[in-house]
């Protein structure tokens, strides 16, 4: 297994590009299974979970040709509907093929996705919307079955709790319903926008993109033709976590290929710290401060402060002079990371939703373990300031999600290397 060696304290400089987002290309190689006509992918992030979805659209049957940032996608020969229990189990987001496969072959069946590091993460409110939309919904031997012999009918989905996944799967099952389709409380997220937008460039009309409230009109089992090469857009956690990188080691870095709109409560959150920014067409400049502030945080859904930036944050503040306060607010298990920050002598107190962080001196480097993906940037953060070498294991969770770390904080100067366990 692949390991991280860092050496703190090595000043960062130079520019970096921002990869694609890893949570805007899922759902939009889940809705290639609303088309039989070939797609093109571009700037895809180079991550494990891209390579899993796309392992799962070619076990359905569908044709993958990927290299790289491109991926070529023709779901015209999808022959199965059976999303199997060893790809669901290595990533949760496979639950995105759900809307698309029933709404396309009036039948399938997925694997509960199961426990996850972070949370209970139930699917009820998924199943649910697609129950009101006319699906049958059994859980037998661990999977979703799922049947709509006539069809999905559009209806009215009120969603209790905000979910991205949830707004994902209905949007693209309404898109083939027969009918209108009204989603009160979805998500606003860049990337619920971008599929959106995907969907409504075949032609499906769609009100409210970018709001709470989304009007679908669906096509009523046509399938869709999606006309041009769909470009993923800029990951807003990878550039986040990219700014943190600069503000923890004090050093002014460039990212390229950023939307700052996106990026915007993260921006806010380290100017409150003191850091200012130069922000130029698609790049953004960080210049932080000799000392950072302490700030108080309380992660919530888009465009307020988002729960993946959380374990992030959390390191910056561990040297903030005095103390902040992180609360959390999405996820009821997203703070596995502090003990293993603590053990490079941070102070971080915690009970239940809420963790106290208070400024240290000094981190003194040691070995800690990654327990899910944003957690483990939070510890390469975190190393990079810490005296002498950090050791973070088990980072396949950092692979499936940040597009060549190890290779862009080197570029900028850090001294980190990836390894192999003897
Ligand atoms: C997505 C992101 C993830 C991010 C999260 C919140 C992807 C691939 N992943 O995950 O990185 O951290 O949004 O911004 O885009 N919930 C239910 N029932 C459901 C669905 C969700 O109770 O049926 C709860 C979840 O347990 C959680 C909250 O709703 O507490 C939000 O989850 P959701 O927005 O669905 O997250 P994901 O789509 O799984």
């Amino acid at each position: 297994m692949d390991y991280l060696e860092i050496t703190g304290g090595a000043k960062l400089k130079g520019e970096i590009t921002i990869s694609g987002a890893k949570n805007s290309a899922l759902p939009i190689i889940a809705c290639t299974i609303l088309t039989d006509q070939k797609v093109r992918l571009s700037n895809l992030p180079n991550v494990v979970d891209i390579r899993t979805l796309l392992k799962l659209i070619t076990m359905l049957g569908g044709g993958v040709n990927h290299n790289n940032t491109i991926a070529d996608i023709d779901n015209s020969s999808i022959n199965s509907t059976k999303a199997v229990y060893e790809i669901v189990s290595q990533m949760r987001a496979s639950i995105l093929v759900l809307g698309p496969l029933l709404a396309r072959f009036g039948e399938c069946e997925v694997s509960l996705p199961g426990g996850c590091a972070i949370g209970q993460r139930p699917i009820d409110l998924h199943l649910k919307a697609l129950e009101s939309m006319g699906a049958k919904i059994e859980i037998r031997g661990g999977y979703v079955k799922a049947e709509a012999p006539n069809g999905l009918k559009g209806a009215k989905i009120i969603f209790d709790k905000i979910t991205v996944g949830g707004t994902e799967n209905i949007v693209m099952a309404a898109a083939l319903a027969d009918g209108v389709t009204t989603i009160i409380n979805a998500a606003k997220e860049p990337e619920v926008v971008q599929l959106c937008e995907m969907i409504a460039s075949a032609g499906v009309e769609i009100d409210g993109i970018g709001t709470s409230e989304l009007t679908i009109k669906g096509t009523n089992g046509k399938a869709l033709e999606f006309k041009e090469t769909i470009e993923i857009i800029p990951d807003r956690i990878e550039a986040g976590t990219y700014l943190c990188a600069g503000a923890i080691t004090n050093s002014s870095i460039t990212l390229n290929k950023v939307n700052h709109k996106h990026i915007r409560a993260s921006i806010n959150k380290l100017e409150e710290m003191g850091c200012e920014f130069e922000l130029k067409d698609n790049s953004i400049t960080i210049f932080p401060p000799k000392k950072l502030k302490p700030i108080n945080l309380i992660t919530m859904e888009y465009p307020a402060f988002p729960t993946d930036m959380q374990a992030q944050f959390m390191a910056v503040c561990m040297i903030a002079e005095g103390e902040s306060i992180i609360e959390e607010r999405l996820f009821e298990n997203r703070f596995m990371h502090v003990s293993e920050l603590n053990r490079l002598g941070a102070d971080i107190w915690l009970k239940g939703s809420v963790s106290a962080v208070k400024g240290v001196q000094k981190l003194y480097g040691a070995e800690v373990m990654a327990t899910d993906l944003r957690a483990s940037s939070a510890l390469v953060l975190a190393g990079l300031v810490a005296d002498g070498v950090t050791t973070v294991r088990r980072i396949y969770h950092l692979d499936r999600g940040y597009d060549n770390l190890e290779g862009k904080l080197s570029s900028l100067g850090a001294s980190i290397i990836r390894k192999k366990e003897k």
